[in-house]
């Protein structure tokens, strides 16, 4: 019998309406469109002004089981990568299989920061190759706004919100995640982190008088972190798959920075047309950000092309996916 594979049949995204610009940033603190397009390459992002995570997520559901033809209650498993869940607890997942009516799954969060989608695509991918489940759902969300200090120029002109869903089904024909490359390095969770609200540091008047609540951000740290890790562990997937860059179709990388994208590329071999970038419309969605890159170029994926997914965040976490895309749209 042929190994079973999860592959992903099926991408969704949404993006919130409200579209905020470089120019009105530079409105509300001390930057500019031109600071910010060289420094990230971001142009604009997407800023959520009511509702929460899970509606993101509901609305990006909808839509994927909509196009793949999937009733709700056909979903085993839900999981949800984020850092910005609608609460503590419940877990985000559980909100969103109520809203959508996916009453036979079952459901959990995942934190991984930037890495969120990586993490949970080969955690999901998990029950599917053994054979445990036929149809599992994996989501990357982030609103980021709603961690986000407003006045903190080093970071406010970074994030935004938006959120993207993947659907995973066994496949015997060898399409699917093929390999996966995690890591994680908790010294590094001091340059990036949100100190208030936790067990460590419980909502308190004072934990919000010092804003502990929102991003915490020494960005040239991670910014060094990141372009170092996110090139090796991609330069490393490639070398343990036996990948030259003419194997590669595709790189999708976490849209955090547009030189940090770049060094990445570079050290894969790959020029810049095999590259998914979306970071100028959208900014840094966190966990949001590769499954949205997915789904933006769904249209140009075919059926075998080798794509590796790559991403780098706050804990710190990274890693790369290797996947075979298993379907032309
Ligand atoms: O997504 C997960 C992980 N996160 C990342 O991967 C982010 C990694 N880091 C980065 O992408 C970059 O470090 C940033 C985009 C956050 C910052 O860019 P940078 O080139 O590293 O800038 P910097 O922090 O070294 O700051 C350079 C200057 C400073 O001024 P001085 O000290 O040179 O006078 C900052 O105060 O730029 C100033 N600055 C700004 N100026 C205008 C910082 N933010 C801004 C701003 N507008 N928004």
């Amino acid at each position: 019998m042929s190994k079973v594979t999860a592959a992903i049949t099926g991408i969704q995204g949404y993006l919130p309406e409200h579209v905020l610009s470089n120019d009105d940033l530079s409105k509300m603190v001390d930057t500019s469109d031109e600071w910010i397009t060289t420094r990230t390459g971001i142009k604009e992002r997407r800023i959520m002004k009511e509702g929460a995570s899970s509606d993101m997520c509901a609305e990006a559901v909808k839509g994927l089981l909509k196009k793949t033809n999937t009733s709700p209650d056909e979903i085993e498993l839900v999981i949800v990568a984020t850092v910005t869940p609608d609460y503590p607890f419940p877990s985000t997942s559980n909100v969103v299989c109520d809203k959508v009516g996916m009453t036979n799954a079952w459901g959990y969060d995942l934190i991984a920061a930037c890495s969120g989608f990586i993490y949970a695509l080969s955690t999901g991918a998990q029950f599917i190759e053994t054979g445990r489940h036929k149809k599992v759902i994996v989501i990357g969300v982030d609103k980021m706004s709603s961690i986000i200090d407003y006045e903190d120029r080093t970071t406010c002109v970074i994030f935004g919100d938006g959120c993207g869903a993947a659907l995973l089904e066994p496949n015997e024909e060898g399409y699917g995640v093929q390999d996966f490359l995690l890591h994680s390095d908790g010294g590094g969770r001091k340059f990036l982190l949100q100190p208030g609200g936790g067990s460590l540091n419980p909502a308190s008047i004072e934990t919000v008088e010092k804003k502990m609540h929102y991003v915490h951000q020494e960005g040239k740290q991670v910014f060094k972190f990141a372009v170092t890790n996110m090139a090796e562990v991609s330069a490393n997937i490639m070398e343990r798959n036996h990948l030259t860059s003419d194997d590669v179709d595709w790189l999708v990388p976490h849209q955090a920075n547009l030189r940090i994208i770049d060094a990445t590329a570079k050290r894969m071999g790959l020029p810049e047309e095999k590259v998914m970038i979306n970071i100028q419309k959208y900014g840094n969605t966190t966990a949001g950000t590769l499954p949205l890159c997915l789904w933006d170029y769904e249209s140009q994926l075919k059926k075998g092309d080798n794509l590796i997914l790559s991403a780098f965040g706050g804990g710190f976490t990274w890693g790369a996916v290797y996947l075979k895309w298993a379907y032309n749209s």
